[in-house]
């Protein structure tokens, strides 16, 4: 069970706070990146050097490692966000005899840095989880707060969205997804009503919103958090199988590091940031030593930025440096 500390940032990840905030200022569609100058620090990064970015996103972190690593850094950009890899060759577009992207999970990782010349790296970074336009625009299906088709695929050329997996998802199962990845206290109330209805197919982000509302409590509608979250947010990580692999992914990432080469990784949410942990601890574990954990404790943002981008309030970061010794993981 998480711990209320857990559960509080879970509602954070959503981001619910943030989205009144930035709609407010009409930055919808801006995606201040999360804990960047505290990357930039650790990852350090220096002419000559190569990095990958896994999670692309809105290019700020990668914009300013190729900044600083100008006039010959090379930077490979992963995302399966189609949108973020053309963002990307815009943003990046005056550094692009040094950068190559690629529209890609990074469960790929090694194929893709092998095939790229990157399989011997001095960084990589991952910034986990979902960016602010995928969160702000309707038509993408994450946000019950803003009517669209009930999507939620990141990478919408393929797999199924969200609508196709409630459609088939036995209810038991359902329930299960619903409590485990978004530890929804009605979790079998939600899933019920969802099966009941589903005769005719639920297409938009409003019409699972008002089914969960219905199956709720009526005290429970009106709580500290909207009453949406925690299924959007289950069903989110079930469409986009983000814990899927990336225990496996974050060895890769180490294996393509050259001894005293970092991997940072931010992690949003308590399942991610526990995968994130338990890997370093492990290749961090005697008698193998393959990295050495450079932080003791996750390191977060400070209040001025918490206070500035309140999505950033769930940021954890955590960072290894590759050792001398083993070549393969
Ligand atoms: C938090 S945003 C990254 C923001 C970025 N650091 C920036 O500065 O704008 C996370 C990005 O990771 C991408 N992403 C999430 N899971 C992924 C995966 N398995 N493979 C590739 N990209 C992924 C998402 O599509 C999203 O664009």
């Amino acid at each position: 069970m998480w711990d209320r500390k857990y559960r509080e940032w879970e509602y954070d990840a959503y981001g619910t706070g943030s989205w009144h905030v930035t709609e407010e200022k009409g930055l919808e569609n801006e995606h201040v990146p999360v804990l960047l100058n505290e990357v930039l620090e650790w990852l350090n990064p220096s002419h000559g050097k190569k990095y990958i970015d896994c999670t692309l996103g809105m290019s700020g972190m990668a914009q300013q490692i190729l900044l600083r690593s100008a006039p010959d850094g090379q930077l490979l950009g992963i995302d399966q966000d189609l949108q973020a890899i053309d963002r990307g060759e815009q943003v990046l577009k005056d550094s692009c005899d040094r950068v190559q992207l690629r529209h890609a999970n990074y469960r790929a990782l090694k194929e893709l840095a092998t095939e790229a010349g990157f399989s011997q790296v001095d960084g990589v970074v991952f910034d986990l989880g979902v960016s602010t336009p995928q969160l702000m625009q309707a038509e993408r299906g994450f946000s019950f707060m803003k009517d669209g088709p009930l999507d939620m695929r990141m990478d919408q050329s393929s797999g199924q969205t969200a609508a196709e997996f409630l459609e088939r998802i036995p209810e038991k199962d359902l329930a299960n997804v619903i409590f485990e990845y978004g530890e929804e206290r009605y979790s079998r109330r939600i899933a019920r009503a969802i099966v009941n209805v589903r005769r005719e197919p639920i297409l938009t982000t409003s019409h699972l919103s008002d089914i969960i509302r219905q199956a709720v409590p009526a005290p429970y509608r009106h709580g500290r958090i909207h009453c949406s979250t925690r299924t959007f947010q289950a069903l989110r990580i079930a469409v986009n199988r983000e814990l899927e692999g990336l225990a496996e992914t974050l060895q890769d990432a180490v294996s393509l590091l050259k001894v005293g080469g970092r991997l940072c990784v931010i992690a949003f949410h308590s399942l991610e940031d526990r995968i994130v942990k338990q890997t370093f601890r492990t290749l961090s574990a005697k008698p193998d030593l393959i990295v050495s954990r450079l932080v003791k404790k996750p390191v977060i943002p400070t209040l001025d930025e918490q206070r500035g981008n309140p999505r950033s309030r769930s940021a954890k970061l955590r960072i290894v440096e590759r050792l001398p010794g083993r070549d393969e993981i």
